[in-house]
């Protein structure tokens, strides 16, 4: 049984599919913090099968605990955590102690039950600013902002414990930009309040809930001026997830992978991709740089594939396909109209 902690989430119900697709079995715990069960629901619909959803905190070692002993679990998949960087930088305790401290409390439970599988959701946020593109794993870490600090001092903390007890079998997984949605248009990204990202800004403007996007910065050193990203499909990232567990027992490492496509697209070829896939205007402006932006950030893939044989399948048009869908059909996302 795989514990999926943040499993009502974006990323994390995307998972849920993936594993129910592979064969395994999994309880979703989560604290509906920055989710809604509507989501859980709606996976239920998908798989056609009821889910085991417990919600708790992660820094509740309690509520932890008697899922441990309610389950018999043998690997995590952490994907809990508070993500927005803005915030970070407002709320830094509320940050460091949701997303450090509890992962502590949850690696102290894993090891109370004997439970020493772990998939962990980093970010190429780790990288900072990097010196050069395409990023391997090897490349110097540093982060600009509480949350990016939260990753990297997790990271660490989990290389810490692998080398007390090399019984542990760790995987962290360096996302991306993650985009796009299931097929279906059942699940997808529902931010609360204005999108901080790019993918749900420019989906919102295409549905009429923005007027325009503001492009931020049109002055950096790539193909346009506007920054380039690694967007990776959602679908694919949750099965970059199944492979790491399907190999996880026999890692006896902490592996760290970049689970991007390899590919950078700039702003406005997002945005063209984003009108070409959903047939309507995507009206912009030109704004100033947003600070702690970087020019350019795109994966080598390739580690990802030498260990854990995954690459990404799926290219920047069906990722503007399936966004759009999940944004037209649910313009308000999860919540009820
Ligand atoms: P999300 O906010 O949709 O999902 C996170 C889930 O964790 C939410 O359902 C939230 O309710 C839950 N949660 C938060 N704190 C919790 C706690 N203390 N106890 C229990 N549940 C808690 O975010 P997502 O986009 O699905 O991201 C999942 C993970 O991947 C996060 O750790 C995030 O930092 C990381 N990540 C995301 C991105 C991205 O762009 N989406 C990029 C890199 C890394
Ligand atoms: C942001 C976070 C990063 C996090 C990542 C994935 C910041 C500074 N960085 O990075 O820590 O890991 O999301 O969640 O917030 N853009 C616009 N207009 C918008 C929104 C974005 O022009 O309204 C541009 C950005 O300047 C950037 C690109 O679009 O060039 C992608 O932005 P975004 O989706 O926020 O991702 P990141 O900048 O990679």
């Amino acid at each position: 049984m795989v514990l999926v902690t943040g499993g009502a989430g974006y990323i994390g119900s995307h998972t849920c599919i993936a594993l129910h697709e592979a064969g395994f079995d999994f309880v979703v715990f989560d604290n509906l913090s920055n989710a809604s069960q509507e989501s859980l629901f709606r996976v239920q619909k998908i798989i056609d099968r009821p889910i085991s959803f417990v919600q708790g905190d992660i820094r509740d070692k309690e509520a932890l605990r008697s899922v441990f002993t309610q389950y018999d679990i043998d690997a995590v998949i952490h994907f809990a955590g508070l993500k927005a960087v803005g915030e970070s930088v407002q709320q830094p305790l509320e940050y460091y102690d949701n997303n450090i401290n509890g992962t502590i409390v949850l690696c102290q439970v894993m090891q109370e039950f004997g439970c020493k599988n772990m998939v962990f959701s980093s970010s190429a946020t780790v990288y900072g600013d990097p010196h050069t593109t395409p990023i391997k794993e090897d490349f110097p870490l540093s982060a600009t902002n509480p949350y990016g600090r939260t990753k990297l001092f997790i990271e660490e903390i989990l290389r810490d414990i692998f080398v007390s007890d090399t019984s542990w079998n760790i995987v962290l997984l360096r996302y991306f930009n993650p985009v796009g949605a299931h097929k279906s248009g059942l699940i997808g990204e529902d931010p609360n309040g204005i999108p901080n990202n790019l993918m749900p800004f420019i989906a919102q403007t295409a549905v009429k809930k923005r007027d325009y996007l503001s492009v931020f910065g049109d002055d950096y050193d790539t193909v346009d001026g506007t920054g380039v990203r690694d967007y990776i499909h959602v679908v694919d990232l949750a099965f970059g997830h199944v492979k790491a567990l399907e190999k996880i027992s026999n890692i006896k490492e902490v592996l760290t992978v970049n689970l991007g496509t390899g590919k950078g697209y700039s702003v406005l070829e997002m945005v063209r991709a984003f009108e070409k896939a959903s047939g309507k205007d995507v009206p912009y402006q030109i704004a100033p740089r947003r600070s702690g932006d970087v020019a350019k950030c795109f994966a080598d893939p390739s580690y990802a594939f030498e260990t854990l044989g995954w690459s990404a399948q799926k290219g920047i048009q069906e990722m503007c396909e399936d966004s759009w869908r999940w944004q037209s059909q649910n313009p308000n996302g999860y919540a009820k109209d």
